[in-house]
């Protein structure tokens, strides 16, 4: 196996002061991580809800080390014909066109069709060579002759096929292609592989890799996150939001609010020019972080009590019927479970011009779960409520 670059880090500290340069806030057990796996060369497996940083640390460690990023997007019925290589058939045939006359040339003295094809099959190698050979992330970060960093983003939503066509390449850092011989990598690549646990994946693809899950940070950090992104909101105001969204996550909602969406959230009462947080205009804002319905609705009961725990909150709503009134919206009750809600799930614009590959239709999945109808019930926040609730919703792999 090839040697990683040994100088991309220093130390633990130098990979926190590195990713913070470049506005990722890691912690100890992130940088830790993140610099054993620059030092082994070995594959790290991020777990965890969505947005909490995973495909993020992958494009910070490319920015950091000044590596190229190369991402394969998973995606059910993709095939190792996106992830490794394919041959080129349109320039094949080009090059068959153009060079009509010379295949003629070549055939002129045959004298049977089998003599011919035999003829024609000398020429297998120059039509199977590197040239028509069209590389896909895999491939490419094998044959790359600068170290890159390789994202093999969401790969739970890979069929098992896939993971094993992973196996070789994450082992060896190596592909081979039948027809030319074994591509070696020159320089082992950082590989990240990100997973929202939509499905086990196997021992085998676990065992080669080191393993990091990535919950909702603490309130220390998502403040400092939130400072990052110079948001515009004032530190005391970013101060409360950060608690407040961590009482979010604390009620049974269908999808807990993510980093990002703790982002936008400061962002919008930013641009509302909001100094001072109150009730009305967190209740306005909440379906920045609150993308359901009845979550919404959960959410808008509950922030009076996080901004204030001793505010007195009048009882309006009723759990049991079909309707409830809140703050003028019509809810629907139950009537989130389809297909359609949970395809919503994957909100359009989470994969920027880096995306590779494309996505098969009806491969939208659920992954804060199904929803199931929990009264609304505030807990505590401990930091690893997100796996909790993330861990609860993982489909098992049958035994
Ligand atoms: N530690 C962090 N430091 C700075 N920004 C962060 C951090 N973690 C998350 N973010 C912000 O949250 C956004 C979402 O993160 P990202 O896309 O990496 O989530 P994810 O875990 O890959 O989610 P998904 O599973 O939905 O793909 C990032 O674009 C970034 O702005
Ligand atoms: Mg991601």
């Amino acid at each position: 196996m090839p040697d990683p670059r040994p100088d991309d880090f220093t130390d633990v500290d130098d990979v926190a002061r590195a990713f913070a340069e470049h506005g990722y806030v890691t912690d100890r057990r992130l940088a830790t991580t993140t610099f054993v796996m620059s030092r082994l060369g070995k594959p790290l497996l991020l777990e965890g809800p969505a947005g909490v940083g995973k495909t993020e640390l992958a494009k910070t460690l490319a920015r950091a080390t000044g590596r190229k990023l190369l991402r394969l997007q998973c995606y059910e019925g993709q095939d190792e014909t996106k992830a490794l290589y394919e041959w080129d058939y349109g320039k094949q045939l080009l090059y068959t066109q153009i060079l009509r006359d010379k295949a003629a040339e070549l055939l002129v003295d045959t004298a049977s069709m089998a003599e011919a094809v035999d003829r024609v099959a000398e020429q297998d190698s120059a039509f199977f060579s590197e040239r028509f050979l069209a590389a896909r992330p895999l491939l490419e970060a094998v044959r790359s002759p600068e170290p890159v960093v390789l994202l093999i983003d969401e790969v739970d939503r890979a069929d098992e096929a896939l993971e094993a066509v992973l196996l070789e390449m994450l082992a060896e850092y190596q592909v081979s292609v039948p027809e030319i011989g074994t591509f070696v990598a020159e320089h082992a690549p950082y590989v990240i592989l990100t997973s929202n646990n939509t499905r086990d994946l196997s021992a085998a693809l676990k065992r080669r890799c080191l393993h990091l899950f990535l919950e909702y940070p603490d309130a220390e950090r998502e403040l400092e996150i939130l400072r990052s992104k110079k948001t515009g909101l004032d530190d005391a105001a970013a101060t409360t939001l950060v608690d407040i969204v961590r009482g979010l996550r604390g009620l049974d909602l269908r999808k807990s609010p993510s980093i990002s969406e703790t982002i936008d959230w400061a962002r919008t009462l930013a641009v509302l020019g909001v100094t001072e947080l109150e009730a009305g205009v967190l209740a306005d804002t909440v379906s920045v972080v609150a993308k359901y319905e009845r979550d919404v609705e959960r959410s808008r009961a509950a922030l009076p009590k996080l901004l204030d725990p001793n505010a007195v909150v009048p009882e309006h709503r009723h759990d049991h019927g079909a309707h409830s009134h809140s703050h003028g919206e019509h809810s629907h009750g139950d009537d989130d479970e389809g297909p359609a809600r949970r395809a919503a799930k994957d909100q359009p614009g989470r994969h920027d011009d880096e995306y590779y590959g494309q996505r098969a239709s009806g491969s939208g999945d659920d992954k804060a779960g199904g929803a199931r109808e929990i009264p609304p019930t505030t807990r505590g926040v401990t930091s690893s409520q997100g796996s909790r609730s993330f861990r609860g919703s993982a489909r098992r792999r049958p035994v």
